[in-house]
């Protein structure tokens, strides 16, 4: 009786674990919201801007169990990829001026589990001549939540997510990328998508070749958005309170949702496509998701309680908030890009081509 009754002690201490597991920090949503990161581990201060060495970024993320603060801001410019070890969490909220971001690199969680990274950039451009690289890669990482990050220039995807697991991406701008020109690629999942500003990519916004949670974006400028591929599987899909807007690059605009057979089962509702292109947001309900499998209702348990805001509230909200903050030249353009509604935007082949300053990069000033 007395083992019974312990048993039953611990039952319910490890679900009042899970329950605080759920939030990374306080507002983390989706499945990635799993990742307690380094959170209860040493504190790590990164000091200066170099490639690697003490104090660099290379060496905060070199080991697990920490939670990496800046002391300083500004670019990192990566002489190689960077990759991140498991169990940390990077704070780009610490640093001070206009913030931290990494360029000519690709950051990879490749492999890696249990990970949380705000307020960070990650701008690979062509200085990285590896083109098979994207901005940030997390190919079959588990608990990984990226909120409020800034992800620009990718060659490969922008986001790579092949074989991940549990991740979310909220909050967040996945811009002008260039190479393949695609978004965000995600295998095995479930994954998450959140409150994300997408701009002028010509498709995978995202690819989704898993089980997704796609709300509150608002994708601009796009050649192909939503997309399944066909190829990959039979998958789920809850497509809630989304904006597409159509701008120049767009060909067709009911490529919004691209690649969606029978073999996908999508619910959809609350979301707007705007297709004339005339500056001013006013869409109409698009719900039809290719010719893909109706569900009645969502296919995961928390997509109706994410889906806080309407799919217009959400162009304000994202237009306002999403990216890493402090919000700097690159995000400006891609908001200023997207706020055109339908008048301007372009797929880029190279970042300098943005004429951004820092040969389009963008300054971050520490
Ligand atoms: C950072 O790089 C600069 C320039 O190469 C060098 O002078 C400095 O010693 C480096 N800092 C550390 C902590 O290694
Ligand atoms: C993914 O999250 C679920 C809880 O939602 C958990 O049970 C599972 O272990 C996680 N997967 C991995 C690989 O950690």
């Amino acid at each position: 009786m007395i083992l019974f009754l312990q048993s039953l002690t611990i039952a319910a201490v490890t679900l009042t674990f899970g329950a605080h597991a759920q939030n990374a920090f306080s507002g983390a949503v989706g499945f990635g919201a799993i990742a307690t990161g380094g959170n209860s581990g040493t504190t790590y201060h990164v000091t200066n801007l170099n490639d690697s060495g003490t104090g660099s970024f290379r060496d905060a993320v070199s080991a697990s169990n920490r939670n990496i603060v800046f002391d300083v801001g500004g670019y990192i410019v990566l002489n190689s990829a960077v990759s991140l070890s498991s169990s940390i969490t990077i704070n780009g909220q610490t640093a001070p001026g206009d913030g931290i971001g990494i360029m000519a690199g690709e950051v990879s969680a490749s492999g890696k589990s249990n990970i949380i990274i705000r307020n960070l950039r990650m701008r690979q451009g062509n200085l990285d001549s590896d083109t098979g690289k994207s901005a940030f890669n997390m190919g079959s990482a588990s608990n990984v939540i990226l909120d409020h990050c800034s992800f620009a220039y990718g060659q490969w995807d922008t986001v790579d997510a092949v074989g991940a697991v549990n991740i979310t991406v909220s909050n967040s701008i996945i811009a002008f990328p260039i190479g393949q020109q695609f978004g965000a690629h995600v295998e095995t999942g479930p994954s998450t998508f959140y409150g994300n500003l997408w701009v002028s990519a010509h498709n995978r916004q995202p690819l989704s070749k898993d089980d997704t949670q796609f709300i509150n974006n608002v994708v601009y400028n796009y050649q192909a958005a939503y997309t399944s591929g066909n190829t990959a599987g039979y998958f789920s899909h809850d497509i809630i309170n989304n904006y597409f807007i159509a701008g120049p690059s767009t060909t067709s605009a009911s490529d919004a949702y691209y690649q969606m057979a029978a073999d996908q089962s999508v619910y959809a509702t609350g979301n707007y496509l705007d297709s004339n292109k005339d500056g001013v947001l006013n869409g109409a309900a698009s719900n039809t998701v290719g010719s893909s499998t109706v569900l009645s209702n969502p296919w995961a348990g928390t997509s109706l309680g994410l889906a806080t805001l309407t799919a217009a509230q959400a162009v304000t909200a994202v237009f306002d908030n999403a990216g890493a903050s402090p919000r700097d030249e690159v995000d400006a353009f891609a908001v200023s890009t997207a706020q055109s509604l339908g008048t301007s935007g372009k797929i880029y082949t190279n970042q300098a081509s943005t004429g951004l300053s820092n040969g389009g990069y963008g300054t971050l000033t520490g």
